[in-house]
């Protein structure tokens, strides 16, 4: 949505991966995450937003039809939850369903049909970020359901991201670009190599819908939930961020190990997903599971990820000119990873592990041989 809002990926937080509707997911998680994103550096490195998400609510509105907090979650409401979070420089989100109940079986109300009242309560709570969900639609038209929810929010005169999440059933990449800010492409993530594999291979061919304001969204990250390796998490964070993906981070912070949050916190590769340009990365090759794939960035640098879907080791090799570089005698290469710079003649290959990825951005003429490429902060789709 041409609006200003939303110029590079959202970058955040939402409960869902891990704790789905469980008790856990109350006021004290998200005051927790929102001290967290301050203490450990994360709203330095670019997260702002932190979001709600299915079963905030109670069953039932109230007698003037609006939207009630679940009293035993949020005992002060969402308004207080809001101020909080704006009082650390955070923004705070909040979910609903395009129709009449929400995807839990407790059966949360939705907000088909209430769109302007409900957009006008999120507002007044001082909500920034709508996640719009899909379930229990009734069969009405989805770009009618989605546009209602965008006039709506648009009549609030509040800045609202709005993030379409209707798993890609109508080609939302198609229709979309004048309704939300981002649109998810696939069903829902699970906390396994297989399923993150199986979503990154849906979102690819999307590249060229996405950009500043219009964004594909292969779902939240897992990253920290254990049912992945490091290795396999690094990938993860890798090819959401070559993506151009929202980086909504799907751990419970409080509870993070050191490598989590080195993982989620890499600036070099949040640099990446940040970018300006707004460029979803390309695949160039995947035969044999030896993955490239390429990114053009705002400087003139590319950015390379050597991804090794398979179960061994093996070599993948690319040059500077089959990525799109001009023509130099010499390159300068950055493992983001690594955090080291290397020269090359033209050659950009490596070693890969098993289900890893070698994420490098590489430039022309020894462009960083002093100065690795800058990293543009504190951005996170604001
Ligand atoms: C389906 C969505 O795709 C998920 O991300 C999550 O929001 C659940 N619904 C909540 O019920």
């Amino acid at each position: 949505l041409d609006d200003g809002l939303a110029l590079t990926p959202p970058m955040g937080f939402n409960n869902w991966n891990s704790t789905h509707c469980r008790a856990e997911f109350n006021e004290a998680m998200v005051k927790g995450i929102a001290d967290i994103f301050v203490d450990k550096g994360l709203k330095a490195a670019g997260y702002q937003y932190v979001n709600l998400d299915d079963c905030w609510a109670l069953p039932q509105r109230d007698a003037n039809g609006k939207l009630v907090p679940d009293p035993a979650r949020f005992p002060g409401g969402i308004k207080a939850v809001a101020d909080y979070v704006h009082s650390k420089g955070l923004k705070l989100g909040i979910y609903t369903s395009a129709g009449t109940k929400t995807c839990s079986d407790i059966g949360f109300p939705g907000g088909l049909g209430h769109e302007y009242s409900d957009a006008q309560q999120f507002a007044d709570w001082g909500v920034d970020y709508l996640k719009y969900d899909n379930c229990n639609n009734q069969g009405v038209d989805a770009k009618q359901r989605y546009r209602t929810m965008r006039d709506a929010l648009k009549a609030t005169g509040r800045p609202i991201v709005y993030s379409l999440c209707e798993w890609g059933s109508n080609k939302p990449w198609e229709w979309a670009a004048d309704v939300g800010q981002l649109w998810r492409t696939t069903g829902d993530i699970s906390d396994s190599w297989g399923s993150m594999l199986s979503l990154m291979k849906q979102n690819l061919p999307l590249a060229q819908y996405a950009g500043p304001g219009h964004w594909n969204d292969p779902d939240m990250l897992e990253v920290g939930n254990g049912g992945m390796t490091a290795t396999e998490y690094r990938t993860h964070f890798s090819m959401w961020s070559i993506m151009a993906s929202p980086l909504l981070i799907g751990t419970d912070l409080r509870k993070a190990s050191a490598e989590t949050l080195d993982i989620l916190s890499n600036r070099e590769v949040i640099a990446v997903d940040q970018d300006l340009l707004g460029k979803q990365g390309t695949v160039l090759s995947s035969e044999g599971g030896r993955w490239v794939v390429a990114k053009e960035m705002k400087d003139g640098s590319r950015v390379v990820a050597l991804f090794n879907e398979s179960g061994n080791a093996q070599r993948i090799a690319t040059s500077a000119d089959a990525v799109g570089l001009p023509h130099a005698s010499a390159y300068t290469l950055r493992d983001l990873w690594q955090h080291k710079s290397y020269n090359t003649a033209g050659a950009i290959s490596a070693t890969v592990p098993a289900h890893g990825t070698v994420l490098v951005r590489v430039a022309a003429d020894g462009k960083w041989a002093a100065n690795p490429p800058a990293v543009e902060l504190g951005l996170g789709g604001a």
